[in-house]
């Protein structure tokens, strides 16, 4: 295994609806390691933007944003609460709208390097599991471990739908495949960090496989 100051990091990266949240939780709490939703920062961010009436266009006004955003996760009832500014913004930031400004401000380059070191701060004892989009590529490059997990956008959208419906959000699925395959396009072809595989990452493929399946492979990938 490599370390990096001793504190091993597990990284799941993927597209929106690739089961990744789901998965780094689990193994969170398996491995009995700290969690790392990096996309709920961007989230965050871009409703802080909203909230304070910067515009996405102004790049440094974003970033300065971003250096100094006041943003709090704590887990309550097996669940993350997230406060922004004190504010609860837990399902707020779970909309597909919110998950559309996220990639918006997330494709900023002086956003992404503002916020590197607040992400690199979870890495604590004894352990990180971590998911976003460039979490093994940039953010922890020297990870113990890596995975990639992917599924076709079609069957991403419905696990969404499915996942909106149960936080009490309503959606509608042909609007979502859209939405998926648009914010898919901007995290892929951005100039910085985009969406992509690490090299020495396990790529998985979750259209057919659930979530006990997934769960068992990155298991034994920890395990090994
Ligand atoms: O993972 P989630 O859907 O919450 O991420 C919201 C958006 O935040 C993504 O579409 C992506 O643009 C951005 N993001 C990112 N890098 C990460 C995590 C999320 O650019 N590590």
């Amino acid at each position: 295994m490599k370390l990096m100051a001793n504190i091993p990091v597990l990284t799941i990266d993927g597209p929106s609806g690739s089961g990744k949240g789901t998965i780094a939780q689990l193994m969170a709490k398996d491995l009995g390691w700290h969690y790392l939703d990096s996309g709920a920062i961007y989230r965050v961010l871009a409703q802080a933007a909203l909230k304070h009436g910067v515009d996405f266009a102004d790049e440094r006004a974003v970033a300065e944003l971003a250096e100094n955003l006041d943003v709090v996760f704590s887990i309550q009832q097996n669940d993350i609460q997230v406060l922004l500014e004190g504010e609860d913004v837990s399902t707020l930031i779970r909309s597909e709208l919110a998950g559309n400004a996220a990639s918006k401000v997330a494709a900023l380059p002086l956003v992404r390097a503002a916020l590197l070191q607040r992400q690199r701060d979870f890495k604590q004892l004894p352990g990180l599991v971590t998911d976003g989009r460039d979490m093994g590529t940039v953010v922890f490059p020297d990870a113990s471990f890596k995975v990639f997990l992917n599924a076709s956008a079609q069957v991403r959208a419905q696990r969404r739908h499915k996942q909106l419906k149960e936080k009490g959000i309503e959606s509608n699925l042909s609007d979502l495949v859209a939405e998926i395959s648009e914010r898919d396009e901007r995290d892929s072809n951005r100039t910085v960090a985009p969406l992509r595989p690490a090299d020495d990452a396990l790529q998985l493929d979750s259209t057919s496989l659930g979530i006990d399946a997934v769960f068992k492979q990155v298991s034994a990938l920890c395990a090994g």
